[in-house]
């Protein structure tokens, strides 16, 4: 074993500096490509209810790395979907800090909110939510319309993403003309198609048969690893969960590490 040479007092400093950024110690706000994507500190979530108030999170934590594809279990009720709505701005906590790619998302007022949404985050649902009465492809290529894209362009894209879905053939066909695993496919392609840096999937395997689901969950490693998503799924899937970077537990309001792969490089 050799100890580490003394007299290097730049290196050692860059050394620590760098271990405390691996350890998510570091709080300096300026960016660099260890930072994590994800900073989620002191997070406190409540409902008001008619019998009282629901606590679900009283002092939350998490940091995610850029290019981790990690999955959160826990019984239902624990709070799953709550905490992805809050990282993905669609609900507001009750104090804490929620950094999510570069953005306070708790301070984001509701349009600044849509805006975040459509350009940094892809949501996938258990239920696909595709619009029953346009075409795969139109469904795709809906968040392209919504931010002003023109038509053809939108389309033209669209379809590019059905091919990365293995769905080039299905660009006309309705939702109810899609079998299960190919809803969640096109849901796949449609929450992706504004080239987002996140992707939340709750529970996006739920509906499907053991091997459908295993087909959806190859595309989603596909996808995060082709484009360098940080992702994070909830799932009841223990198989699938251990395809992951990192499993965490949601249970009593916190989120305890059940194994924990190598950080992937960055
Ligand atoms: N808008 C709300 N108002 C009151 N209670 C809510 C609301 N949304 C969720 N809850 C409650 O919070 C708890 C956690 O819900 P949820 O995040 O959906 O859990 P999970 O996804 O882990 O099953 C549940 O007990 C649920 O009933
Ligand atoms: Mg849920």
């Amino acid at each position: 074993m050799h100890s580490p040479p003394a007299a290097a007092p730049q290196a050692s400093r860059a050394a620590r500096e760098t271990q405390l950024r691996a350890s998510g110690a570091h709080d300096n706000p300026a960016s660099s490509a260890s930072d994590p994507i994800i900073r989620v500190e002191g997070l406190r979530k409540s409902y008001r209810t008619a019998r009282g108030e629901l606590l679900l999170f009283d002092n939350l934590n998490l940091r995610v790395a850029p290019g981790e594809l990690v999955a959160i279990v826990g019984q239902s009720g624990a709070g799953k979907s709550t905490l992805l709505h809050m990282l993905g701005a669609l609900d507001a906590p009750s104090a804490g800090t929620v950094y999510c790619a570069s953005t306070n998302v708790a301070l984001l007022r509701p349009r600044e909110a849509a805006a975040f949404r459509n350009r940094e985050i892809g949501y996938v649902w258990q239920f696909h939510y595709l619009l029953p009465e346009f075409t795969a492809q139109e469904n795709v290529a809906m968040p392209l319309l919504a931010r002003g894209m023109g038509r053809n362009e939108a389309l033209e894209t669209a379809s590019g993403w059905l091919k990365e879905v293995d769905l080039e053939d299905r660009g006309t066909h309705r939702p109810g003309e899609l079998s299960g695993g190919e809803q969640q496919r096109i849901a796949l392609a449609r929450a992706l198609v504004c080239s987002p840096r996140l992707l939340l999937a709750d529970e996006p395997t739920g509906d499907l048969d053991s091997a459908t689901a295993s087909r959806v969950f190859e595309l989603i490693e596909r996808l995060h690893a082709g484009h360098g998503l940080t992702s994070i799924l909830v799932t009841h899937n223990m198989e699938l969960a251990q395809r992951c970077t990192r499993i965490l537990r949601l249970a009593n309001g916190g989120l305890t590490a059940l194994a924990e792969a190598p950080q992937p490089q960055t």
